[in-house]
This record gives structure tokens, C-alpha cells and sequence, in this order.
């Protein structure tokens, strides 16, 4: 393995990625359209423990290895680091945790709610004090939505939520949320359902699946289940030991965290970031709406108020995309990398780093290649064919672009050293 580059000159960053090796595996270089693309196992979840402080659900979110491995690299201390899609803040967490500025985005408010506490912890004691302060039961909610969650929770359950729901939506219209209230809030949404008697609710998927009401009862009916009593309080504070057992991040500067449109983040200012690594909805491939429906009950916040991208066709997708990297290109400084990571969608019959390569022209964006990292060399790896993932392996696909003076015309700006 190659030592980390320092981030000057950050034009030398493919050049990096040409030479790495992983288990005295060299990087694979492959070339399409004048891109090129690099192929080998930049990271994998084992190579280096990540933070229990990210162990909090969410769907399509990516392992902390993989921003980890850009912030080591192309940024130093202090730089910002921006996610516009940050889902349950994978990226602004790393960042705090490498001591970078953690800036973060996403159009849905549960994901600021996921993170914000994450990054300033309260103490254990904090934290048990406050959940005795809190009153012990609430009326259940009333209703088609009762029938609904008592296909999740028994009773006694519902009673501590309404409880604690009720006691968070009073704190945050009088202005009195604090971090203790948005701790016990972030484990909450964390604990809601889940495959293991560690969540409040009876079993059911496991929480970055969340299913709706109707899949619930045929689960219950096929399983012979009932949802059972649970000790909330408990499981809050287990939860709150795992999370917080290897320490609070390190000092970092303060984190700048919104709620907008990846395509018109104004909150973050221009040429203010180092580095962005994000992920956005792969077309409509991910229902964000449904799998977070009980977590969004929970927070009170109404989902058909939240326009979150979900695109069918790849034609729509990459005018989102356009869009959303004309933001992130403004909020960029000079020389500042974006590592864009995408999926597959459609058995691989669309391949959306493609559109994502499309997406950037005309943009002050220069693509620089595209980096696959696979983790079982033992398969056959073809960079652009990607029959990886349904053999089993795990392959993220990244779109390196950095931040031009002027517009990208040739969706290039290297010649592939192989
Ligand atoms: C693939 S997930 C990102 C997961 C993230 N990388 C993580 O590790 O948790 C995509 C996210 O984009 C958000 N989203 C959808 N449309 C959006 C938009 N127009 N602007 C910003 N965020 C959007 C969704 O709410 C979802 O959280």
C-alpha cells in the first residue's frame, strides 16, 4: 500500500490511484471514451475498524471507509468536507471524526436529526437523567395510524413513544431542544423497528427496510407473532453505551448541517468546501418515502411535504444530476475534488456513471476517471460490464471530478497511464 499523498499537488490524485496496491494487488486501469477508470480494492470494511458512532441505520448509506478514504487524502485538518445527499451523514461524521468541518445536506429533515447529535455527544449520565425526567406514557394516537403502529408495537410500547414524541415535538416548538433531547431523539429513530429484540417494535425488516403497515401483518401472520412488551428506556440507554464506547469525536471546526435541495443548497457558500463526497438516489430504485415513513411519523415530519428525488428514466435522472453538480461545483473552491458514487441499477443494463460523466459537461467540472472498488478479485472484475454484484461481490463505482476554471467540454482532462 502507497502512503497517503499529501492533498498538494491535488492534480496528482489519479496518479495515486494508478499506482496503489492493495495485498501487492496493483490497480487495474481500464479506459472508455477517453475516461479513465481504475479498479482495485481502495478499501474494505475490514481494513480499518470504523467508528461505532456511525452504527445508526439508513438505507443506501455507504461505509465510513469509503469517505474516509477521500478526507484522507485530498484534504488536511480544518478543510470542509460536503455531503448534499447525506442520508444519515456518513461523510460529515468522518470528517469530524478526521477533525475536518463537517458540512452536510439532504432534502429529507430526519437526516440532520440523525446526525446533529452524533457529532456533540451529551454524557451517558446526561442522557439517563433526561429519560427519567420525561413523562412515562402519553394517549395512544387514534385512528387508522393506531391500527397501523400496533402492528409494530404492543401497547405499553406505544404508550412510551407517544410519551417521548410528544415531549420532543413540545421541546422543539417552545425552542428548548437541546443536545440531550436530540440524543434521545437520533436513538429513538434508530431503535423504532427492527429484526432483533434490541428495537422497540415486534420483528419485522431489519431498519434501513423498513416495511409499511400491510407487509407488517403478513409478516405477523406468517410468524405467528404479536408485537411484545419492550423496555424502552433500556434499550435507549444500550444503544447510547454502543454508540458512544470508543469516545466522542475528536475537536473539529463547528459543523455547518441544512435541510435543501442537493440542487440549490444556498446555506453553503460559494467556494467555501475542500472536498465533496456524496451518493444520490440511484432513479427510483430506493422508495425513501415508504422506508422512512414511521421514523418521519415519529419526528413529525409530514413526507408529502419533502420532495425527494426519485427519477424512472436515465434521461430525467442525469437533468437532476446536471442540476445538483452545478450546486456542488458553486460550493467548491478551485482544485477542490468531487467523488460521486453511484450503483447499479437495472441489472446493469444502465450504467449511471455514464449519465454522471454526461451530467458534468459544461460544467466547471473536469472528470478525472472513475474508480471501482472491488473487494473479490477472485471474480472476474470488468469495469464496465459490473456482473460483480449479483456474484456476491461488493463494488462501489465513484466519479472523480475536480473543480475547473472554466467549463468541461471533453468530459476528460487525462490521458489513462496504462
Ligand atoms: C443514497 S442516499 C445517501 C446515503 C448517504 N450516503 C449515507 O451514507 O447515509 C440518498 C439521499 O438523498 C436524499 N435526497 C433525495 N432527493 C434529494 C434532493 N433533491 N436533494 C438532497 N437530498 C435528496 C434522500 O433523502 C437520501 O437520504
Amino acid at each position: 500500500m502507497v502512503p497517503a499523498l499529501p492533498p498538494d499537488p491535488p492534480q496528482a490524485f489519479p496518479d495515486l490511484l494508478a499506482a496503489f496496491s492493495y495485498r501487492e494487488r496493483a490497480t487495474r486501469i481500464d479506459e472508455r471514451n477517453g475516461i479513465p477508470c481504475f479498479t482495485n480494492e481502495f478499501w474494505t470494511s475490514g481494513q480499518r475498524k470504523a467508528s461505532r458512532l456511525h452504527e445508526v441505520s439508513y438505507r443506501a448509506c455507504f461505509k465510513p471507509q469509503l469517505p474516509a478514504f477521500f478526507i484522507e487524502r485530498l484534504t488536511r485538518p480544518d478543510d470542509a468536507v460536503y455531503d448534499p445527499f447525506m442520508g444519515r451523514g456518513t461523510t460529515p461524521l468522518q470528517a469530524a471524526l478526521m477533525g475536518r468541518r463537517p458540512v452536510g445536506s439532504d432534502i429529507n429533515p430526519l437526516s440532520a436529526m440523525l446526525l446533529a447529535p452524533r457529532l456533540a455527544p451529551p454524557s451517558l449520565e446526561e442522557i439517563a437523567a433526561r429519560l427519567a425526567e420525561i413523562p412515562l406514557s402519553a394517549p395512544l394516537p387514534e385512528g387508522a395510524l393506531l391500527d397501523d403502529l400496533r402492528v409494530f408495537f404492543h401497547d405499553s410500547v406505544l404508550a412510551r413513544l407517544a410519551a417521548l414524541r410528544a415531549w420532543f415535538a413540545a421541546r422543539e416548538r417552545s425552542g428548548a431542544l437541546d443536545p440531550v433531547d436530540g440524543w434521545l431523539r437520533m436513538v429513538c429513530l434508530n431503535r423504532l423497528t427492527g429484526h432483533s429484540p434490541g428495537f422497540f417494535s415486534v420483528y419485522t425488516m431489519p431498519p434501513n427496510q423498513a416495511v409499511g403497515a400491510d407487509r407488517q401483518r403478513l409478516i405477523n401472520a406468517k410468524r405467528k407473532q404479536m408485537p411484545p412488551p419492550r423496555d424502552v428506556d433500556a434499550l435507549i440507554l444500550r444503544k447510547s453505551r454502543a454508540l458512544l464506547s470508543q469516545g466522542k469525536p475528536p475537536p473539529h471546526p463547528p459543523a455547518l448541517l441544512g435541510t435543501a435541495p442537493a440542487e440549490n443548497a444556498g446555506f453553503v457558500p460559494d467556494g467555501s468546501v475542500d472536498l465533496v463526497v456524496t451518493s444520490p438516489p440511484f432513479l427510483d430504485v430506493v422508495d425513501y418515502r415508504t422506508d422512512n415513513w414511521l421514523r418521519c411519523w415519529f419526528a413529525g415530519i409530514d413526507l408529502e411535504t419533502v420532495p425527494i428525488a426519485a427519477h424512472k428514466t436515465p434521461e430525467a435522472w442525469q437533468a437532476f444530476v446536471q442540476a445538483s453538480l452545478r450546486d456542488i461545483a458553486r460550493t467548491l473552491r478551485p482544485g477542490g475534488y468531487l467523488a460521486f458514487e453511484v450503483g447499479e441499477v437495472r441489472s446493469g443494463k444502465v450504467l449511471l456513471e455514464d449519465h454522471v460523466v454526461a451530467a458534468a459537461g459544461g460544467l466547471p467540472l473536469a472528470v478525472e476517471g472513475v474508480m471501482v472498488n472491488e473487494q473479490n478479485f477472485t471474480k472476474t472484475a470488468n469495469c464496465w460490464g459490473v456482473a460483480n454484484n449479483r456474484k456476491g461481490t461488493n463494488t462501489n463505482r465513484i466519479v472523480l471530478m475536480r473543480k475547473t476554471d472554466r467549463p468541461n467540454g471533453l468530459h476528460r482532462s487525462m490521458t489513462c497511464p496504462g
